[in-house]
């Protein structure tokens, strides 16, 4: 099956667009490289856009853009969505740098956006803010992870790489541990999202930088049990979670394991079912605060 490769970039809906935009640039370090009356676009990498903004109620994800590989067929990955019984869309020139991209929705409602990345953007990075390496994973709550499971591996191609229990599900297309994460709740909604950064001495500064700007922390720092990524959690301007994180497990697909680290339990440590222990949230002991669920 054709699967996808990476994440490209999250769209979100926001209230207030000039405050999102001014996290985004001035706090994250993302750059603003179009902006249109209702929508804006945000970079961090080497993707014309990780973030898209448009004007909305609530904040809210509604969209999920993902690459498959250069040499992937988008007619035969339409073909393949659309065998699953899955109603597609095809949409030529949809957002700047994109030129053919195949649409459909989640079983939650979120759109995909499946496309070939043609070009890349060739911007010098910025100096000001928290400067992520890139949007690394989005996590939603969902009523059925199992359900939602199957159709990401399914129709998306994704593989699982940790279950924790039967509730919450950490889902990679490519060597990062997680892209997509899944945990049961009683609403469809958005979780975090999580951008990269390079280490902990990154990680110290960032909090530096969100603490001079007013923003809290949530929970963290901390590391992980599952994807044993240090980890920070806040929220942003428009109440969603925003997540940074470093040295996240890094799957070798070829062996069948993660590569190995010294904080690793398992030796080799490979996909597994995690007893929901405290110390699968948190090597570290502390547990996440209230705050982390509303
Ligand atoms: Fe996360």
């Amino acid at each position: 099956m054709i699967g996808v490769k990476k994440i490209a970039h999250a769209t979100y809906e926001t209230p207030d667009l000039d405050q999102q935009i001014e996290y985004y640039t001035d706090i994250l370090g993302l750059t603003l490289v179009s902006r249109e009356k209702d929508a804006a676009y945000l970079a961090s990498t080497l993707d014309h856009h990780s973030v898209v903004l448009r004007k909305g109620e609530h904040g809210k994800c509604v969209r999920l853009g993902f690459q498959i590989g250069p040499d992937d067929d988008l007619d035969a990955f339409e073909k393949q969505t659309a065998a699953h019984g899955i109603k597609t869309q095809r949409k030529k020139d949809p957002e700047p740098s994109v030129s053919d991209m195949v649409t459909f929705d989640d079983p939650k409602g979120t759109v995909m956006e499946v496309f070939k990345r043609g070009e890349f953007s060739h911007r010098k990075f910025p100096t000001k803010g928290i400067v992520p390496h890139k949007l690394g994973h989005v996590a939603f709550f969902v009523k059925d992870p199992k359900k939602t499971t199957d159709f990401y591996c399914n129709v998306l191609g994704f593989r699982v790489s940790d279950w924790m229990g039967d509730f919450f599900s950490f889902l990679r297309c490519g060597t990062d541990h997680h892209t997509i994460n899944l945990m049961r709740d009683e609403h469809d909604r958005h979780f975090h999202t999580a951008f990269e950064l390079r280490d902990w001495g990154h990680m110290l500064t960032a909090c530096d930088t969100l603490s001079l700007n007013g923003y809290k922390l949530l929970w963290g720092p901390g590391r992980h049990g599952i994807g044993h990524n240090l980890f920070t959690y806040h929220r942003a301007p428009n109440g969603l979670i925003t997540e940074l994180f470093a040295q996240l497990d890094q799957m070798n697909e070829a062996l069948g394991y993660f590569e190995p680290r010294p904080w690793h339990r398992d030796h080799p440590q490979r996909p597994k079912v995690w007893t929901p222990d405290p110390s699968a949230s948190n090597y570290w002991g502390i547990m996440p605060t209230d705050e982390m669920h509303k």
